[in-house]
């Protein structure tokens, strides 16, 4: 097949996602297909060159430590606000499906998805609606409550009302749809509150304020309706932010995790319905901490979960015996039987 891997994008995870974009576009280029890894934002020529097994080329990109710098791109780019470059939706159009390898902003909130459903473009991974229900926080806690899914307690404020009010310490403050830890805090003190809600004003005037639960934390991955096994998160220091989670070594990652069956089960239980119950599509990775008294709270549900080979889903994906190259194409041809069976309807 002919496929464009969409990455990279005008969001504070562009890095990340240009990583996983390399990674799967020559996953699936051993897998056979031809493949061309696409910046949605930048842009690409309209016939892009598509890369194949029969090349000694293959695609590279090291997340650097820090958050990338949108604003100069944007400059530098010359594209400011428009959030899809040129050539980009012409070089999908070319492809029989789009690989989206994007996190955060328009891959995660689900307007990709809607431009591309307008343009009948078959894609991977989740709806538009399962994407936005998962990328806004307070919805998916809303959702996940009338469900009966243990999630901590939280406000959701403007920026204004954040820096105002009263809150119960310690607690967690997160912009209210950013992914990859970008503009959260864990506070302690009434003065780390005020420095907490100014970074994530930076991101959003959106703010989550949430109740902080202590005890170990997991992820739980779902793949074609069936939830993987469990992976224990165990930052060296803090918590699973922005750079425990990028740089290697910081964090120790246990898979399957090493806990009694009975809790493992119930993760997983859990895992998937927050997934249905936020209708995700063909996977997602839902995110847990468990309680010093052994109560499972959900974070959080990624619609487009880190796709780097040594990333939490290919990891779980892996102690299930599925390799990275078979992940990959799994979910490419779910995307293409999808589309198959829309034609004929
Ligand atoms: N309520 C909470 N209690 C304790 N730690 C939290 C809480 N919320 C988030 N964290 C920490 O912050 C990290 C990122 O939060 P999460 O809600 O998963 O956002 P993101 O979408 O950025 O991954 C979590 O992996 C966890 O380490
Ligand atoms: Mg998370």
């Amino acid at each position: 097949m002919k496929i464009v891997v969409l990455a990279g994008g005008l969001s504070p995870e562009r890095d990340v996602s240009l990583s996983s974009g390399a990674l799967i576009a020559n996953a699936l280029i051993q897998k056979g297909h031809q493949v061309a890894l696409v910046d949605v934002y930048c842009g690409c020529p309209k016939a892009p060159s598509f890369i194949e097994a029969s090349s000694a080329q293959r695609y590279a990109y090291e997340v650097p430590e820090k958050e990338p710098n949108l604003m100069e791109l944007q400059k530098e780019s010359g594209m400011g606000q428009r959030l899809i470059g040129d050539g980009v939706l012409e070089a999908c159009h070319a492809a029989d499906l789009v690989f989206l390898a994007l996190h955060g902003d328009i891959g995660e909130n689900g307007k990709i998805q809607a431009v591309l459903d307008t343009m009948g473009i078959a894609y991977t991974g989740s709806s538009y609606i399962g994407s936005l229900l998962a990328m806004d926080k307070d919805l998916s806690k809303q959702i996940m409550q009338r469900h009966q899914i243990a999630t901590p307690a939280w406000q959701v404020v403007s920026v204004q009302e954040a820096l105002q009010m009263e809150v119960i310490l310690p607690c967690v403050v997160k912009p209210c749809s950013c992914g990859s830890s970008v503009g959260i805090s864990v506070v302690a003190t009434r003065e780390e509150y005020q420095q907490a809600v100014s970074y994530a004003a930076q991101y959003e005037d959106t703010i989550i304020i949430e109740e902080k639960i202590e005890g170990r934390e997991f992820s739980v991955g779902i793949l074609e309706g069936e939830a993987l096994p469990a992976i224990e998160i165990i930052p060296r220091t803090g918590f699973y932010d922005y750079k425990n989670k990028y740089q290697p070594g910081l964090t120790e990652e246990v898979c399957p995790a090493d806990i009694p069956e009975a809790v493992e089960q119930y993760l997983r239980q859990e895992a998937l319905r927050v997934h249905q119950v936020l209708r995700l599509g063909f996977y997602s990775r839902v995110d847990f901490i468990l309680n010093t008294q052994g109560a499972a709270y959900c974070l959080e549900a990624n619609a487009l979960p880190g796709m780097t080979p040594t990333s939490l889903l290919p990891r779980e994906a892996a102690a299930a015996g599925i390799s990275y190259e078979t992940l990959c194409e799994k979910i490419a041809l779910d995307a293409w039987r999808r589309a198959q069976s829309a034609k004929r309807k």
